[in-house]
């Protein structure tokens, strides 16, 4: 078996975000029929239903790990279902929500080299107490089974890779040029498989264009969860909440020719979800029209909460 359980499937901000008043958070704020609150991006995944894997740690985890009663200590006094994370990038709302696990719960972290850099520069990650939290590092382009604390496989196989993207926002540096010092490793993809059924699916919560090696890695597969940040290019600023392209932010656009979903037309993936969806985008409106063309062209909107069943 391998299961699925989204956390959160809004981008950095959530949805509604704080002190957005723009049409999809005004909607979620108002309970609109169709539309839903959206934390910040995350998922867990199982292949046995009691040890889970975390991808990325949302500031909004504390209020994730209440709602899924998956996620709930099965044993007294002290437990976890959440034996360890794996974290795609830097961004704040993916490495924040770490804060939360502190308290000498025994986890592994396994992240790329230059993300463990910045969290290990960051005294306040140590919160989490060395006896306790493993930092490991991640196998990049090799597929390794996940580990608890203990050193006890998990079930779980991962391959992670670096896709097109950008260095953190909050770790930009103007001074390295058009990239902002962005690197390899900044931001990840991974495949993970269920070690004995073999099943497999791919999270890639960031990824900045289509490229002719990713699309051949993701061709026949079963499932990708996608960046869906924003449904076009200039969202930002149409919107009027920012200047910033969604190609300046590391994001690929859902619609238009150098969209994703012009993209996965000539991908054979079985089922394609959009996750880490940015509270401008109109496909979180229940009955927008972009709705109804990511639908029609065989994508799914996913929600907090979904759970899926390979
Ligand atoms: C992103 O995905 O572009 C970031 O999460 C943006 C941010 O840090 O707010
Ligand atoms: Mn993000």
């Amino acid at each position: 078996m391998l299961k699925v359980l989204v956390l959160g499937s809004g981008a950095g901000g959530g949805s509604p975000q704080w002190n957005c008043n723009s049409d999809v958070s005004k909607a979620v704020r108002g309970g609109e029929p169709g539309t839903s609150p959206r934390t910040q991006s995350s998922i867990v995944v199982t292949a046995n239903e009691d040890e889970w894997f975390l991808f990325n740690a949302s500031p909004d985890l504390g209020s994730q790990i209440l709602k899924n009663k998956q996620m709930h200590p099965k044993k007294d006094p002290r437990h976890s279902p959440i034996s360890g994370v794996v974290l795609t990038n830097g961004d704040v709302d993916h490495v924040a929500g770490l804060l939360t696990l502190r308290e000498r719960q025994n986890l592994s972290i396994y992240a790329h080299q230059r993300v463990h850099s910045v969290l290990k520069e960051n005294s306040i990650f140590n919160v989490l107490n060395p006896d306790f939290v493993d930092r490991r590092e991640l196998t990049m382009n090799k597929e390794f089974e996940l580990m608890n604390k203990d050193n006890r496989g998990v079930g779980l196989l991962v391959e992670a890779f670096a896709v097109p993207g950008k260095i953190a926002l909050w770790l930009e540096d103007e001074s390295k040029g058009d990239n902002f010092g962005s690197d390899d490793g900044d931001t990840i993809g991974l495949k993970i498989t269920s070690k004995d059924d073999n099943k497999s699916f791919f999270y890639i919560p960031a990824c900045a264009r289509m490229t002719n090696e990713l699309s051949e890695k993701l061709s026949g597969s079963e499932m990708v969860l996608f960046d869906g940040t924003l449904w076009e290019n200039e969202e930002m600023a149409s919107s009027k909440v920012g200047e910033k392209t969604g190609q300046r932010m590391g994001h690929m656009n859902n619609s238009g020719p150098d969209g994703s979903i012009e993209a996965f037309k000539k991908i054979d993936v079985k089922r394609k979800i959009f996750i880490h969806i940015n509270t401008t985008n109109p496909i979180l409106l229940g009955k927008s029209d972009e709705r109804t063309f990511v639908e029609e062209n065989g994508w799914q909107v996913s929600y907090d909460g979904m759970e899926i069943n390979l």
